[in-house]
């Protein structure tokens, strides 16, 4: 039986759109606004590794209006119910790993030697086999699957969101105090409810057609 109908799901996605103008007075109800930080918890990553740290501005007002100046002055950011910065390690170190090693052990009571395979693999794939650089490429990969799933999650409680990449990264780390902490800002998310008069919200969506998307074989 499906969790869902196939009717249900394609409703939510096509009522779901990159909502331009938030109701600043509506608010997500807090037993909502935790599931949705459940989806982020619950989102997958390549091992697991869940390279990020995801930012929830809600009561802090004058920040959000702050961040609104890095953000091409999208106001989004500010009026939205609860805005989310998804922030990714900047480096994957060897102790990381450990701290994950340490927490699968724990989590399913396995002696941490029956893990020695999997360690191997992330330390030549991830650690060793990267730079910091494409470190934090493969964490901003993996924070945008947290992203996608955010949405999709939100659409499915009936709650608008925007994707946000028309921010400056560097100018939300300087504001959010980023700078030396390991975490760097990549992508951002409003969350809440769309105005009434925000016209983006009756629009055709624009989706080339399947037969040029989608290649069966
Ligand atoms: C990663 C990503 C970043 C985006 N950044 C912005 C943004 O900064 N501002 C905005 O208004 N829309 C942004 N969008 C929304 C897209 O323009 C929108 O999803 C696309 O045009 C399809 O429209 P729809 O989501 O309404 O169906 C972004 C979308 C994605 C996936």
């Amino acid at each position: 039986m499906a969790a869902i109908s196939s009717l249900d799901l394609l409703a939510q996605q096509q009522w779901r759109y990159a909502t331009k103008q938030f109701d600043p007075d509506r608010k997500i109800p807090k037993e909502q606004w935790s599931a949705l930080e459940q989806t982020l918890i619950l989102t997958p990553s390549s091992y697991g590794m869940q390279p990020w740290k995801f930012l929830v501005l809600h009561q802090d007002q004058a920040l959000r209006e702050r961040l609104v100046g890095h953000s091409w002055g999208q106001r989004q950011v500010a009026d939205c119910s609860h805005y989310v910065v998804f922030t990714v390690r900047t480096e994957i170190t060897e102790a990381d790993l450990t701290t994950y090693i340490e927490l699968i052990a724990s989590v399913r009571n396995a002696p941490t030697s029956s893990l020695d395979s999997l360690r191997k693999m992330i330390l030549g794939g991830v650690i060793n086999g990267k730079s910091p650089a494409q470190q934090q490429e493969w964490a901003t990969r993996q924070a945008y699957i947290a992203l996608g799933n955010f949405m999709t999650s939100a659409a499915l409680l009936g709650i608008d969101t925007c994707p946000m990449e028309g921010i400056d990264p560097a100018k939300y780390d300087e504001t959010l105090g980023l700078k030396g902490s390991g975490y760097a800002t990549s992508v951002g998310c409003a969350a809440g409810y769309r105005a009434a008069q925000d016209k983006y919200a009756s629009l055709a969506k624009v989706r080339f057609p399947a037969s040029a998307m989608i290649e069966r074989r």
